[in-house]
């Protein structure tokens, strides 16, 4: 580790308490002036970084910067997030991911942008995504789950991210199947999985897990049509969550829910936060349009829909919509 990544370890591991020039200088094996050399250093990338003479420096409750040395002092899984990237500008994480699948990356590798110019969502809708406001990751998966499964992976996912988003922000986080979060009645983040499978084998071979979440106030970034439907996690709350230990606790709460696809134990979770389920329901499958009452979520995840003809039908995939009442 250069000295650069042990400062801001340190300051991450500080938990937002000041730690003194001495201490520092200390741990670093560098005099109290290459630490504030360093410190300024920091500033200068963009770290917001308090500083205090009598007391040292802390790594601001408000720092928006994002860093590879912050995010893996928080982390506590094993292999998520071990191998992480992080770039300023990309067009996607989830096509970025895709060269180092390729390349045999490890399973976990995780690559994060603060902004992204194309930004990916399903059914070939775009992902807004303006530098400094959101976290825009993408996770490679290596999992021996048979192929069934593989559909899941997105559920467990929208599972990980819902309970790491609640802890952070003490505010319900509901998930709108198949893969959207809400909180107040508005999505906050959507999810994007994309599947490499070996059908011969009947297994997967690995998957892409794009996890967009929208942390900081939106402002004029989104145009009205997106306003009325999306929005962030401090428009909701007023809490400038710090994206490093946010993404930090994604990949923990991910990498526990991964573990719980084959055994469907994420179900009751994932159950637990649905949006739709006991409410008049619009839903597209294909090319068909149905209404019904969402009446839960099986056992694969799928939307069970009690049509107004009294026919329970299993969704799998499609777009799915609270009814609007028509005064
Ligand atoms: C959706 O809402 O339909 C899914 C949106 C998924 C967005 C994330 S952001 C990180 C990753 N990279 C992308 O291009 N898309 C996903």
């Amino acid at each position: 580790m250069n000295a650069r990544s042990e400062l801001l370890s340190a300051l991450a591991c500080a938990d937002e308490k000041y730690i003194s020039a001495a201490t520092l200088a200390e741990k670093l094996g560098i005099s109290s002036e290459a630490v504030s050399e360093a410190v300024k250093a920091l500033e200068a990338e963009g770290f917001s970084i308090n500083s205090e003479t009598s007391k040292g420096y802390k790594l601001s409750k408000e720092n928006n910067k994002l860093s590879a040395d912050i995010i893996l002092s928080h982390l506590t899984s094993k292999e998520l997030g071990r191998n992480i990237k992080i770039l300023d500008t990309l067009d996607s994480t989830n096509n970025e991911i895709k060269k180092f699948e390729i390349e045999n990356a490890p399973h976990g590798t995780t690559v994060i942008a603060d902004r992204q110019t194309a930004g990916r969502g399903r059914i070939g809708r775009s992902f807004v995504s303006p530098s400094g406001s959101g976290l825009y990751m993408s996770v490679l998966v290596r999992l021996k789950l048979d192929i069934r499964f593989a559909p899941m992976i997105t559920s467990a996912a929208a599972c990980a991210a819902a309970e790491a988003v609640e802890e952070l922000c003490e505010s319900k986080v509901m998930i709108k199947w198949v893969n959207d979060l809400y909180m107040n009645g508005k999505k906050i983040c959507g999810i994007l999985t994309e599947a490499s499978l070996k059908p011969e084998m009947r297994k997967l071979d690995s998957a892409i897990i794009g996890i967009g979440i929208n942390v900081r106030c939106i402002g004029d970034s989104f145009d009205n049509e997106l306003k009325k439907i999306a929005t962030s996690i401090e428009d909701e709350t007023g809490l400038k969550l710090d994206r490093n230990t946010l993404c930090a606790k994604v990949l923990d709460r991910l990498d526990t829910y991964l573990c719980k696809i084959s055994d469907r134990s994420f179900l009751e979770a994932y159950r637990s936060r649905e949006l739709l389920t006991g409410n008049m329901i619009t839903a597209t499958a294909g090319s068909e349009k149905l209404m019904g009452e969402a009446i839960g979520i099986d056992d694969n995840a799928n939307l069970i829909i009690k049509l107004q003809n009294g026919e329970i039908r299993h969704l799998g995939s499609g777009e799915a919509s609270l009814c609007r009442l028509v005064k």
